[in-house]
């Protein structure tokens, strides 16, 4: 992890939110998890909750896992005024993903969004994999270095951007099918108000039975 975006730096850009954000759920887990049966879930890095919030209201149960305590303050809030029955499906865990070990060959699904690891990368990604359930699914999305626009709206430095293909290759091909490895472009509204193109890395494999 870049020294830059420790415990601090998140819990300042969340603190910073005089009134939570209502956001909408990542277009690449929309577009990767709408057709799988729920089951149980890991959201690693779930900011102010909306990914978890969007699998909890399909039935999923959601572990969701954020170094922010105040990310997780905006997200319960949200999470209640969005219905106690699938807020209810959702438990709220402050931790740090590199050095949580979340329980081995136990969620349906794993999905983590962005979330700025550098150093720890490979290590915490490892981890993520291993906590997925046989016949389960690991969705990784993140920004690849090539998307114009990424730096100027995040200022993330290179070290946290991947390619799918970069996280693929950590997998062991006897235990994995890789389903999705690719770039793919996004559409944001940036702070000033006007529209940009994101570009992704997704990377969506199925741990084989
Ligand atoms: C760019 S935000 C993405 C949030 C959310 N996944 C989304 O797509 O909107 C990165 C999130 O990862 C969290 N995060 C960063 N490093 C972390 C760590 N070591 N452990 C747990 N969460 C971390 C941050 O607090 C932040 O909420």
């Amino acid at each position: 992890m870049t020294e830059e975006f420790g415990k601090d730096f998140w819990e300042q850009r969340y603190r910073g939110h005089t009134a939570p954000r209502v956001r909408q759920p990542n277009a690449q887990l929309v577009a990767e998890a709408a057709a799988l049966a729920p089951g149980a879930a890991l959201d690693a890095g779930c900011g102010e909750g909306a990914d978890a919030r969007w699998l909890a209201g399909r039935g999923w149960r959601v572990t969701a896992v954020d170094i922010a305590a105040a990310a997780l303050e905006h997200a319960r809030e949200q999470a209640e005024m969005s219905g106690a029955e699938a807020a209810e499906r959702i438990d709220w865990v402050e931790a740090d993903l590199t050095t949580w070990v979340p329980p081995a060959d136990h969620f349906d699904l794993v999905s983590t969004h962005y979330v700025h690891a550098a150093a720890s990368r490979e290590a915490l990604f490892g981890r993520l994999a291993a906590a997925v359930a046989p016949g389960g699914t690991l969705l990784v999305v993140g920004h690849h270095p090539s998307g114009h626009g990424t730096a100027a709206v995040h200022g993330a430095p290179r070290e946290v951007h991947f390619t799918a293909e970069e996280i693929a290759a950590d997998l062991d091909a006897a235990r994995w099918e890789i389903v999705v490895a690719e770039a793919r472009t996004r559409s944001v509204t940036g702070h000033g108000g006007q529209e940009l193109t994101l570009e992704d890395a997704v990377l969506r494999a199925r741990k084989r039975p």
